[in-house]
């Protein structure tokens, strides 16, 4: 698929699968957030009352459309797609052309007023540019990239969240101490591959670039910004050439509205200098829609590193799934082919990814995607004292609201739960037996007719003698080999069921009828009969 593609390309393709929707008439931007969230398309306005370009938003608001963006059939499809592009990374190519650059405004020029950025929830510090895909130097000869929300401040201004301790906060931190700007582009209006790519929690060292290209299947291109010695994505439909300056963590900025689905509270971070923007003739702005695109994005990212971590344990994996409740960062279920002791293998692996906060872990007979399954596996085999673990002082995520209040620039650290929700070691394995109702593999509803003969033959009483004749075959039968109470009904055909439970009773009275440890029928004082507790 589209090696070549770019971000219009993407958005030709979701048009063309029916998942964005052109809106032609005027539009007030402070209506587009909600607009988009009671949509369940992507949405592209094109008259935004007093801006001269359009906006498209919710690209990534469904499993479906990140699916479409990245090629692939379904979205469970991304993991192995995103696994390959880790494993084999191709370098981006820079290129002369880019028509990114066909407009661009320098230093006092520069009017970040003139994008028409939505207004997004009603307690946030300002418009806010969501959607953009950073690159810095990482000061070991290659790139880092991620996504960072920016709040305008200035026409040519802007604040820069980074409170997580990722990668751009490291390198941000490190030029603040050496009092110098660290300088950044940041491309807005770019394809999934690169969003994806970025998005993903690569150490300081591999550059996500390469890694968007191994998605792609192609190298990414990049082009060079003017004012500043950093590259930017080539076929964005717009870059900013900015610096954050070495203020350190000391300016106020949000609320924002966070990937929590919450709001964060004030934050202090770092300024941004926008040097020069350049866009197309007629750009497009992408404006990404808390907290939903996030999650959607970030999942998959989540799925690759767990399934590292996992294998590097010689775990087998059956599933994993990184559920929206915990915002698609913070929980997961993973069920495993457990050899003993592995469940709680299983749990250290996986808590040792950094966002990971709560985890369970499940035999492979339950359903991870099924919540009612998972609640059952820790209802039925999970003692708290022995199966339920906390690690104290673990990485957290500061914008987790449960965390104590921390002084300004402080990284708090959280606790990580585990849950083996394993069958537990030692236990008999028929505690484990689910209820399995009988003929159910040839007895169906919808279909339920039984055979005229069949009914006549055993619509009666039992026949003088028959019982008793019954009782000895049973007990013939269940003599050397115990039987479970439908199999001996079963070696009976054509006998009325009540002939069968009276020759059981018969036998009852006359006290030859026992039953093994596993509950099959034996006879009474046989070598498999269960013994009585605490009898002799
Ligand atoms: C849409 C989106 C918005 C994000 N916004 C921020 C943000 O404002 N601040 C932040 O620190 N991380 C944010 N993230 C997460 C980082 O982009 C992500 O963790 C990335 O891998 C960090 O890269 P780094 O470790 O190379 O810096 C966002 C992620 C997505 C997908």
């Amino acid at each position: 698929m589209h090696e070549k593609e770019t971000f219009r390309d993407y958005l030709d393709r979701l048009r063309a699968a029916g998942q964005l929707l052109d809106i032609r008439e005027p539009v007030d931007s402070r209506h587009i957030a909600t607009l988009v969230d009671q949509s369940d398309k992507a949405l592209a306005f094109h008259r935004v009352i007093g801006y001269d370009m359009p906006v498209v938003s919710g690209l990534i608001r469904s499993s479906e459309r990140v699916a479409i963006g990245l090629g692939v059939e379904k979205y469970a499809d991304i993991e192995q797609k995103l696994t390959k592009g880790i494993a084999d990374p191709i370098p981006p190519v820079y290129v002369e052309q880019s028509s990114t650059r066909e407009v661009t405004r320098y230093g006092d020029d520069v009017d970040l007023f003139d994008l028409p950025i939505p207004m997004s929830s009603v307690l946030d510090g300002g418009p806010m540019i969501t959607g953009g895909i950073t690159i810095v130097r990482d000061g070991q000869g290659g790139l880092n990239a991620g996504i960072y929300r920016y709040l305008l401040k200035e026409k040519n201004l802007t604040g820069i969240d980074i409170v997580t301790p990722n990668n751009l906060r490291a390198l941000a931190h490190k030029a603040f101490l050496e009092k110098r700007p660290l300088p950044i582009s940041i491309s807005i209006g770019t394809h999934p591959f690169e969003f994806m790519a970025a998005g993903y929690r690569a150490p300081m060292g591999v550059d996500e670039i390469d890694i968007a290209g191994g998605l792609r299947g192609a190298p990414t291109r990049l082009s060079m910004c003017e004012t500043i010695d950093v590259p930017y994505l080539a076929d964005a439909e717009m870059v900013l050439e900015a610096e954050i300056l070495p203020t350190g963590w000391t300016w106020p900025e949000g609320r924002f509205g966070e990937f929590t689905q919450l709001m964060g509270g004030l934050h202090w971070n770092p300024l941004v200098r926008v040097k020069a923007i350049s866009h197309r003739r007629d750009p497009i702005y992408y404006n990404l829609h808390m907290p939903w695109e996030v999650a959607w994005l970030m999942i998959p990212t989540r799925w690759s590193q767990l399934r590292g971590a996992l294998k590097a344990a010689g775990i087998q994996v059956k599933d994993i799934n990184v559920t929206l409740g915990g915002n698609g960062s913070w929980h997961v279920i993973v069920s495993i082919r457990k050899q003993a002791g592995e469940g709680k293998n299983a749990l250290m692996a996986v808590l040792s990814v950094g966002d990971i906060k709560h985890a369970v872990v499940v035999d492979d007979d339950i359903d991870v995607y099924d919540p009612l399954d998972v609640e059952w596996a820790i209802a039925t085999r999970v003692q708290g004292d022995r199966d339920v673990f906390i690690v104290p002082g673990a990485r957290a995520k500061p914008l987790d609201p449960s965390l104590p209040v921390m002084p300004a620039g402080v990284v708090p650290t959280g606790a990580k739960v585990g849950i083996d929700a394993t069958i537990p070691e030692g236990i008999p394995r028929e505690r484990y037996e689910r209820i399995r109702y009988a003929y159910s593999d040839t007895v169906k509803l919808g279909s339920y007719k039984l055979d005229e003969s069949a009914v006549k033959a055993a619509d009666r009483k039992p026949r003088a003698g028959e019982v008793e004749e019954l009782a000895a075959r049973i007990l013939d039968l269940i003599g050397p080999k115990p039987l479970y109470y439908a199999e001996v009904i079963d070696a009976f055909p054509g006998y009325p069921l009540q002939s069968i439970t009276r020759a059981f009773g018969k036998l009852h009275v006359d006290e030859k009828l026992w039953q093994d440890p596993e509950g099959r029928m034996c006879v009474r004082g046989s070598v498999f009969a269960a013994k009585v507790p605490g009898g002799r």
